[in-house]
């Protein structure tokens, strides 16, 4: 297969993962006979620095153009501190995804067999831990309208959804249901909220049309709770995109370090590819950030070209590699921790 992969590395650490998934990436392509070319493009913070905005117009149309986006990370230490900056990092993701249409973030959290005793979770709770987080990605607080009253002492962030939106989403979500355990959460706040009682109409309307889906309504603070408590008892939850924001930041706990979870973000255009770890500023360019989230982002990006045992090839890799205690430093644990880059070269020469 030809693939034509837009690739924004981004700021922190993101240039340093990145360049660890393209070389696992391109193992792959060696091994199973595909061809890659990447187009680098500029987003975030070097976006700014370069061209005085985060999600330029070129980078757009270099996405649009793709088959695939394999994106780093995003944000720079020096905007965090300064909250009048007429520009920020972070706008550019937001702009990212809402121009490419990426409305269902997909973000699964699993265990790996030689790490549960990395989570601070006990083993028992957590063993078999094997969910899927759909969280809605171009809607509500984050996009509503916003802003200052009463010169500047009152602020205020409109949560908007339209039932089309949620529909969109939990279509995946009953979906990707059915090619699993058939379970399904619908994560709300409707004992409060008016948008969680539009979500939880809308879902409960679409129950007739996958009888075979069991779902559950659970209120953000339960599962926020239940999460920890019996990860096992969830497999897929659908939610907004603040609640989504928040529980999986949680879940990635589960796994024993957020350096290895990976996501996808997909809507109607271009699918994209990321870790969710962000840009780690404190690490930048030491050579210690933990690749495999990324590599398993890109694992997760040939498994939707339908390349299934390609995405395998890759997620094996990470498993021997972890086994064999090749892990960067926040999995050493005491033990070797080795470099960024080493790892990366471990794993394109493991495939
Ligand atoms: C994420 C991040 C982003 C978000 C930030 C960087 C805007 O935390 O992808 O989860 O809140 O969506
Ligand atoms: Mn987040």
């Amino acid at each position: 297969m030809k693939l034509n992969i837009a690739l924004l590395a981004g700021d922190g650490i993101g240039p340093e993962v990145i360049d660890q998934a393209v070389k696992v990436s391109d193992a792959i392509a060696l091994k199973f006979g595909h061809e890659i070319t990447w187009t680098p493009a500029l987003t975030g913070a070097c976006a700014i620095d370069a061209v005085g905005v985060p999600y330029p117009d070129e980078t757009h149309e270099i996405c649009l153009k793709s088959d695939a986006v394999l994106f780093g990370a995003i944000g720079h230490p020096k905007y965090d501190n300064d909250p009048t900056a007429p520009v920020r990092p972070e706008q550019g993701l937001l702009l990212m995804r809402k121009k490419l249409g990426l409305f269902a973030n997909v973000r699964p959290t699993f265990t790996f067999p030689s790490l549960l005793d990395k989570s601070p979770l006990k083993r028992e709770r957590i063993e078999g831990t094997d969910l899927v987080f759909l969280r809605e990605l171009t809607g509500g607080i984050y996009f509503g309208e916003k802003g200052r009253l009463d010169g500047g002492e009152t602020a205020f962030d409109n949560c908007v959804y339209t039932r089309h939106e949620v529909q969109r989403l939990a279509k995946k979500g009953f979906e990707l249901a059915m090619t699993r355990s058939k379970k399904l959460c619908c994560v709300d706040k409707a004992n409060v909220l008016e948008t969680s009682r539009l979500w939880r109409e809308t879902v409960q309307a679409m129950e007739k049309d996958y009888p075979e889906v069991t779902v559950s309504y659970e209120f953000v603070d339960a599962v926020a709770m239940r999460l920890v408590q019996w990860p096992n008892s969830y497999d897929v939850l659908i939610t907004e995109n603040l609640f989504g924001d928040i529980l999986t930041d949680e879940a990635s706990v589960i796994s024993g370090s957020m350096g290895l979870m990976p996501s996808a973000s997909m809507g109607d255009k271009v699918a994209l590819f990321e870790p969710i770890h962000g840009s780690y500023p404190q690490a930048t360019g030491l050579n210690i950030a933990n690749p495999m989230a990324t590599v398993l982002s890109a694992a997760m990006m040939f498994e939707n070209f339908g390349l299934m045992e390609e995405g395998q090839a890759m997620r094996d890799a990470v498993n021997k590699a972890l086994e064999a205690g090749i892990v960067t430093e926040d999995l050493a644990d005491g033990g070797k921790a080795h470099g960024t880059k080493e790892v990366g070269d471990w794993l394109a020469a493991n495939i």
